[in-house]
C-alpha cells in the first residue's frame, strides 16, 4: 500500500479511505496475509486518481468508474476527452485575460458582461468575434470541396463556424458548438445546431454528405468525430492537415523559421493515415494560391507582411494556441528579417509559385 501511495503521489489514509468507502479495494494478498493491489486494482485506482485530480467529488468519481471492469481504453479515452476541454477553456480564459489586461493597460473600461464572459468560454467563444474580418469562402478550395461533394443534395457542415464553403445550390444543415460562431452566420445562412462532431443529433445515413473543413483540429477526439461524420452521411469531405510527411514543419516558412512551437499545437492531432483510415477515406492535396481569399493559417505565404498585422493573426488560433510570448517573438522576428530583406533573400523562389502544397488535405470517403 505505502509503494502505491508513493507512485500514485497521494497518502496512505487516503487509501485506506478509498478502501473503505468501496471506491478501490484492494484484493490481492501478500504471502503474509495483508491486502495488497492487484494490477486491475491499480488500474482502478488511476482512474479514481485521475478523476480527482481533475476536480470531481467522491460520489461523481464513484458513479464514472462504476461497478466491476469497464474497458481501460474507454476510461482512457473519456479522460483525454475531458483534459482536452480543459485545455481549450484554459487557452479561451489566458486568451480572454490577455485582451483584458490589455484594455485596462489603455485605460478602457471592461463592461461586467466581459468580465463574466471569460468563465466558462471554449476557445472559439473567445477567439471568434475576430474570425470574419478575414475568413472566408476561398473559391478555388471551394470548388475543390463542392466537386467532391458530387451529386449529394443534402449536405451537412461540421464545426461549421460562419458558414464559410457551404454550397449555395445543396440543403445544407450547419453543427458548430461555440454561440459566438453561429450568432456570425450571415443572415439566410443554412440552418445551424448547437452540437460537437463527436457526438451529433442524427440518425444514421441522415444525409447524402457531410462536410468539415478547417475544424477536426479542434475536435477533443477528432477520430470519433470522424466516425460521427461516417455514420450520419453516405460520402464524408474533411479538409484537414498532414503531418505524416517526414519534416513537415519545414515544408512553410513560417513554422520553419519562426512559429516551430506550432508542431506542440498538433503534438496530439492524429495522423492522416490514422484519420483516412478512420473512414475509408482517399487524400488529395489542396493547394493554396497565391492570393488566397480565405485567411488561414496559410494563406499568406506569398504575402508574409500580412502575418505582422494584428487582425489577420487573431482570426488564426494558432496564434492563441502558442501564448503572447511566443506570438510576439515570432513576429518580431518576421518583421526584422522583412525590413532586412534576409526573408526575400531565404524565400526567393516563392516569387514564381501561384500556388503552394503546404500540407492541406481533402479527405475524401
Ligand atoms: C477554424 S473554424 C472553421 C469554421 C468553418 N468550417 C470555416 O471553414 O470557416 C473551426 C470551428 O470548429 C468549431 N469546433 C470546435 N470544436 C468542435 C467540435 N468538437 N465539433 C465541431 N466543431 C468544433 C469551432 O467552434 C470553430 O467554429
Amino acid at each position: 500500500m505505502g509503494r502505491v501511495a508513493e507512485l500514485g503521489g497521494v497518502s496512505v489514509r487516503t487509501l485506506h479511505h478509498y478502501d473503505e468507502i468501496g471506491l478501490v479495494r484492494p484484493s490481492a494478498r501478500t504471502p503474509a496475509g495483508y491486502r495488497a493491489y492487484s494490477a486491475a486494482d491499480v488500474e482502478r485506482l488511476r482512474e479514481v486518481l485521475a478523476y480527482r485530480r481533475l476536480g470531481f467529488g467522491l460520489r461523481e468519481v464513484a458513479e464514472l468508474v462504476g461497478e466491476g471492469s469497464t474497458d481501460a481504453a474507454a476510461h482512457l479515452h473519456r479522460l483525454r476527452g475531458l483534459l482536452l476541454e480543459r485545455r481549450d477553456r484554459a487557452d479561451a480564459m489566458i486568451s480572454a485575460i490577455d485582451r483584458e489586461l490589455d484594455a485596462r493597460a489603455k485605460g478602457e473600461t471592461v463592461t461586467p458582461e466581459e468580465q463574466l464572459g471569460m468563465l466558462g468560454a471554449r476557445l472559439y467563444d473567445a477567439i471568434g468575434g475576430a474570425y470574419p474580418a478575414t475568413r472566408r469562402t476561398e473559391p478555388r478550395i471551394a470548388a475543390q470541396i463542392w466537386d467532391a461533394l458530387g451529386d449529394a443534395r443534402t449536405v451537412l457542415n461540421v464545426g461549421a463556424g460562419t458558414g464559410s464553403y457551404e454550397p449555395l445550390d445543396r440543403e445544407v444543415t450547419a453543427v458548430e458548438p461555440s454561440a459566438v460562431m453561429r450568432a456570425q452566420r450571415p443572415a439566410g445562412a443554412a440552418p445551424c445546431l448547437a452540437a460537437g462532431a463527436e457526438s451529433l443529433p442524427f440518425a444514421d445515413g441522415s444525409f447524402d454528405a457531410a462536410m468539415a473543413v478547417s475544424t477536426v483540429h479542434h475536435w477533443q477526439d477528432p477520430i470519433a468525430g470522424l466516425r460521427e461524420l461516417r455514420r450520419v452521411a453516405r460520402r464524408v469531405v474533411v479538409l484537414t492537415f498532414d503531418t505524416d510527411e517526414p519534416g513537415w514543419p519545414d515544408r512553410f516558412w513560417l513554422t520553419r523559421d519562426y512559429l516551430p512551437e506550432f508542431t506542440g499545437v498538433l503534438a496530439d492531432f492524429p495522423s492522416l493515415a490514422g484519420m483516412a483510415g478512420a473512414i475509408g477515406a482517399r487524400a488529395e492535396s489542396v493547394p493554396v494560391p497565391w492570393d488566397c481569399t480565405d485567411g488561414l493559417f496559410e494563406a499568406y505565404w506569398r504575402r508574409p507582411g500580412a502575418y505582422l498585422q494584428e487582425h489577420v493573426r487573431r482570426a488564426m488560433s494558432v496564434w492563441t494556441r502558442v501564448g503572447p510570448e511566443v506570438e510576439q517573438r515570432a513576429v518580431r522576428s518576421l518583421g526584422e528579417d522583412l525590413a532586412s530583406g534576409r526573408w526575400a533573400e531565404r524565400n526567393r523562389d516563392l516569387a514564381e509559385l501561384d500556388t503552394a502544397d503546404l500540407g492541406l488535405r481533402l479527405l475524401v470517403a
